[in-house]
């Protein structure tokens, strides 16, 4: 498989791309007034967990896409200056130090706002500006991947490997592919594909496999060129599946096939198994989870 040799050193993935601006239909009603990236998983909310993942893979600079009514998620990354006094002055450091722990240093996160819902693709060329002329990452906020090595970081290692535009893909069943952007691959090097296409939300029956994009994207800035055409697809939407589409035309473009759990978090069920997996998982709260788990299940 073509790996590209480059002479100058590879532009290292310092900035993220998070669109939060969608309305969480699927967990209506709960997601009318509390963005659905800031439901909780076990206690605290799924942005947290995304931005956690990006740090992890090197991620030094966070643009937020947000939109009307998501205010509360650039709150969740400041300061809240009376709890925290009420924390320390009781003495909970544990809590203070899990508030504080969340906080961005001062000027690592933008937030812009798309202003009108025309699609992912709309919403990654939002943060062009930020961006400017270097590779990025995207990461869509609804999925939660647990992984011993965290799903970007293994993204970005590919990227690395291959200086081109990358994407996470996953296997689904074949009753589920028309949800999703599709790949169609060409050739595979064990978990990475060269493609020879993608197709955003196929028809029932026409998908060219059942490996779906996942919501993590290393891109490389001239995917703002192909966005910018505004060109709709799927759902009456600018598709960012489209404008990879495009690039690939010029570029070379793979896909990694990442190793970990993935929970999609913008569904009831998806964030459901996400609470029960990770609180099984963690050490404080595991022995209790499973109990009433346990008994839930006999009941
Ligand atoms: C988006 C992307 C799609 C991808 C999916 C993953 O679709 O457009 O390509 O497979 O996320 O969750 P959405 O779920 O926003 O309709």
């Amino acid at each position: 498989m073509r790996e590209i040799l480059e002479t100058t050193a590879l532009a290292k993935v310092r900035k993220a791309v998070l669109p939060v601006a969608g309305l969480g239909t699927r967990v209506l009603p709960g997601s009318k007034t509390v963005p659905k990236e800031l439901l909780n998983v076990v206690d605290r909310p799924i942005v947290s967990y995304i931005v956690e993942e990006a740090r992890a893979a090197g991620i030094e600079h966070f643009v937020f896409i947000t939109g009307r009514g998501k205010g509360a998620i650039e709150d969740y990354f400041d300061h809240h200056v009376e709890l925290e006094a009420q924390l320390e002055a009781k003495g909970k450091t544990d809590l203070l130090d899990a508030v504080r722990g969340e906080l961005p240093r001062a000027g690592e996160m933008s937030f812009v706002r798309q202003m009108q819902p025309l699609g992912l693709g709309h919403a990654v060329w939002c943060a062009r500006d930020i961006i400017g002329d270097e590779p990025f990452a995207v990461l869509l906020p609804d999925v939660i991947v647990d992984a011993p090595n965290p799903c970007l970081k293994q993204v970005v290692e590919a990227y690395e490997r291959t200086g081109a535009n990358i994407i996470a893909v996953e296997e689904v069943p074949d009753s589920e592919t028309h949800k999703y952007g599709v790949i169609a691959p060409k050739n595979q090097d064990g978990r990475l594909y060269e493609m020879s296409g993608m197709v955003e939300k196929p028809a029932r029956g026409t998908a060219p496999s059942n490996l779906a994009i996942a919501g993590r994207y290393v891109l490389r800035p001239e995917i703002f060129a192909a966005l910018g055409r505004h060109e709709t697809g799927a759902g009456g939407e600018i598709q960012l599946t489209d404008a990879m589409a495009r690039l690939m035309a010029e570029q070379p473009f793979y896909a990694w096939r990442y190793e970990g759990d993935t929970y999609d978090c913008g569904d009831k069920i998806g964030l459901l198994r996400a609470n029960v997996a990770l609180a099984l998982k963690r050490p404080d709260l595991g022995p209790a989870a499973r109990t009433a788990v346990e008994a839930l299940l006999r009941a």
